[in-house]
């Protein structure tokens, strides 16, 4: 079977666009491939994070994950900074790696734009980090949303390079792309993300998607109940492709036009779909926070699994490098 490596940020409360962009997307793959998830601690301290906090947030992503469908019987999950290998062979790779490809990296321009007073080495070594969590479990497929296709571009590039400079260790990992690699947010207009605050929370209560899901951004043109809209430019009508059956989809876009349906009437139908879906995410969600050891143990049970691999691929590294 061949491997699937992602990588999962623990950055506390994820959006129904992580959830279409990448976790449904890992869901339905597992059982095709040999996957290995990575809660990427090692990555959150690029940017300035408070310490105290980070188990939470680790926890907090892993319940999300696991709430969301990625079953710990089904492929293994654990921490990036329990298995040490991640550090090291990022070491390795760094040596192989030209700085002028990482300063043309869209995510490390744009963070170094949001956190002017921290552009750290460890900033613009990021994607270094993310090639050596593909490479050290020789991944086949990384499945990720579309602002991650660079990193693994980038990540192809430095196992040619180190393929050929120190003979043939690694396979090229390939980007494996979600049928949602992009979800807009509430305002229609800007990427779904929580800095935008214009995002639906994965684990959100019901309420409260509901009130946000009325003030959506529709289209815009769109007027009076009476005008006919375009279900194309539509956010909500993007997401009824995600949440609602082919037939609801069909009947949405055909009212739509023909102004048969209304934007309420239309975005209440998406609330109540969205939340068949949701529901059970939210509940577990609660359950498995409730207990953290149990968390904490799968998270142990994940590195035990993950750690060999990695070590057998360092040997392999160290020797062809020249080293002990
Ligand atoms: N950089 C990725 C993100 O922000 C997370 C990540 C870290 C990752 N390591 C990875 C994704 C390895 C895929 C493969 O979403």
């Amino acid at each position: 079977m061949s491997r699937l490596f992602s990588g999962i940020q623990p950055s506390g409360e994820l959006t129904i666009g992580n959830y279409l962009g990448a976790i449904r997307n890992w869901v339905s793959l597992l059982d095709q491939y040999s996957s290995i998830f990575c809660i990427v601690d090692l990555h959150a301290q690029t940017i300035q994070y408070e310490p105290q906090e980070m188990q939470d947030r680790i926890l907090a992503a892993m319940a999300a994950n696991m709430a969301a469908g990625l079953d710990p019987d089904r492929c293994i999950i654990f921490v990036q900074s329990h298995v040490v290998e991640h550090t090291e062979l990022t070491w390795y790779l760094n040596t192989v790696t030209p700085m002028g490809d990482l300063g043309r990296m869209t995510q490390f321009k744009e963070k170094s734009q949001q956190h002017k007073e921290n552009i750290n080495v460890g900033l613009f070594s990021y994607p270094v980090l993310q090639s050596a969590d593909i490479l050290l479990y020789k991944a086949d497929k990384v499945p990720v949303g579309e602002d991650q296709v660079q990193h693994i571009e980038l990540s192809r590039e430095v196992a040619r390079r180190f393929n050929s400079r120190y003979g043939d260790v690694f396979p090229e990992p390939e980007a494996l792309l979600s049928p949602t690699p992009r979800l807009m947010g509430l305002d229609g207009k800007n990427k779904m993300s929580k800095s935008m605050n214009n995002y639906i929370g994965l684990v959100e209560e019901p309420e409260s998607i509901r009130k946000k899901l009325a003030g959506a951004m529709t289209d815009e043109n769109r007027k009076r109940r009476t005008d006919p809209g375009n279900p194309d430019i539509c956010n909500i009508f993007t997401l009824h492709k995600s949440f609602s059956s082919d037939e609801e989809v069909g009947m949405v876009d055909t009212e739509c036009r023909r102004a048969g349906i209304g934007c309420v009437d239309c975005k209440k139908m998406l609330a109540d779909n969205m939340l068949v879906e949701l529901d059970p995410i939210r509940e577990r969600y609660h359950d498995l926070q409730k207990d953290p050891d149990r968390l904490r143990h799968i998270l142990q049970k994940g590195a035990d699994q993950a750690r060999p691999i990695a070590e057998e691929t360092i040997r392999e590294v160290r020797k062809a490098m020249g080293l002990r």
